[in-house]
């Protein structure tokens, strides 16, 4: 048998870590010969509802399940830990924007990188998905100066799921015969799903759908998905960002497929001429668990402004917590 590999989940209490862990503890991430131990942060008064959950994934005898650590300590939860989950952090209600939960979430992330910083595994991936994630995943890589900046990502992937989706419905193809979506920007209303490099079994994406619905239909449909789920279920996504988070690691735990691509938030290394070091989500490829923004797309006068627009989004988020950087 394997010797565990240590996954530490925050916000272990809450909607999306319901899903997620326990589709974890199934093996869906590393597999069904390595066995796992489950390290699970919560905040105090959210301990007594997480011995709830921990009873629940007792109860499912997961063979790869070694042990379950619970604790209220950021420094317990992510000692030695390869793979870490950020998703504790407050969601928001009908009628805000990500980034009104950002004054409430960011400490949460300035603690959390210094923690990581402190005590992770080195060569720890890391995986932000509390909102607004993009700025909080640029708090944690600045408060875990030890660690290198490409362990961190924001999760842009529900995103770009949602976009494989939307374009396989309107050609009535398989999600699967979908390649190269990509998804820009802030994981906000701000970014930017684009089709200009899909392709749809091969052929242009823009040559089978018409320009209104790529404009006027499909761009505001993804960017506001997030909100029309809340509107809906009065709650915000819950399972399907178990499943994006769960396939972003994946990704890189896997790779990325031939010849296609996946949209992650990391830090811009001035690709696209966005800013250097602001967490951006661009199309990229994985080996050997390197993530690797694709570079050397053409990008049009359309999609430049987009692009440009998400980036002074972010610059002004990072204005914002400038005193947590
Ligand atoms: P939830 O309220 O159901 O659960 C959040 C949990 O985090 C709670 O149990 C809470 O006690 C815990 N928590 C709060 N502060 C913490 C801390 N400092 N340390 C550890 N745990 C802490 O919320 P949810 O629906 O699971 O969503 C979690 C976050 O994910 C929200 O910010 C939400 O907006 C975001 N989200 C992001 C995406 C995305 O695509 N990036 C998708 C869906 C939701
Ligand atoms: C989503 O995109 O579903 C999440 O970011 C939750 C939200 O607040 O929209």
């Amino acid at each position: 048998m394997k010797a565990p590999v240590d996954i530490v989940v925050t916000g272990a209490a809450g909607q999306i870590s319901y899903s997620l862990l326990f589709r974890l503890a199934a093996g869906e991430l590393l597999g069904a010969d390595q066995p796992i131990v489950l390290r699970l942060l919560e905040i105090t008064p959210a301990l007594p509802a997480l011995r709830g959950v921990v009873m629940e994934l007792n109860d499912c005898a997961y063979p790869l399940l070694h042990k379950i650590v619970v604790t209220d300590q950021p420094r317990i939860a992510f000692a030695g830990v390869d793979y870490a989950f950020l998703v504790g952090a407050k969601p928001r209600n009908q009628g805000m924007l990500r980034s009104d939960l950002l004054q409430q979430n960011a400490e949460i992330f300035a603690v959390q990188g210094k923690a990581l910083n402190e005590v992770a595994n080195r060569n720890v991936k890391v995986l932000v998905t509390g909102n607004p994630a993009n700025t909080n995943a640029l708090i944690a890589i600045k408060n875990a100066p030890d660690l290198a900046p490409d362990c961190f990502a924001a999760m842009t992937m529900l995103d770009h799921t949602r976009a494989v989706s939307l374009l396989a419905g309107k050609c009535g193809v398989s999600t699967t015969d979908i390649k190269n979506v990509t998804v820009w920007g802030n994981h906000s209303c701000t970014q930017y799903p684009d089709l200009h490099h899909a392709r749809v079994k091969g052929a242009e994406a823009l040559s089978l759908v018409e320009n209104d619905w790529f404009v006027n239909e499909f761009i505001p449909t993804v960017q506001y998905r997030g909100a029309e789920i809340i509107k809906a279920r009065g709650q915000s996504s819950a399972a399907s960002a178990a499943n994006a988070a769960i396939a972003h690691m994946r990704t890189i735990v896997h790779g990325t497929a031939d010849g296609d691509w996946v949209s992650m938030a990391v830090a811009s290394d001035g690709s696209y001429g966005i800013a250097e070091g602001l967490v951006f989500s661009f199309p990229v490829t994985v080996a050997a668990g390197r993530i690797n923004i694709v570079k050397g797309l053409d990008i049009n006068d359309f999609s430049l402004q987009r692009l440009r627009n998400n980036e002074t989004e972010l610059q002004e988020e990072r204005e914002a917590i400038r005193y947590l950087l």
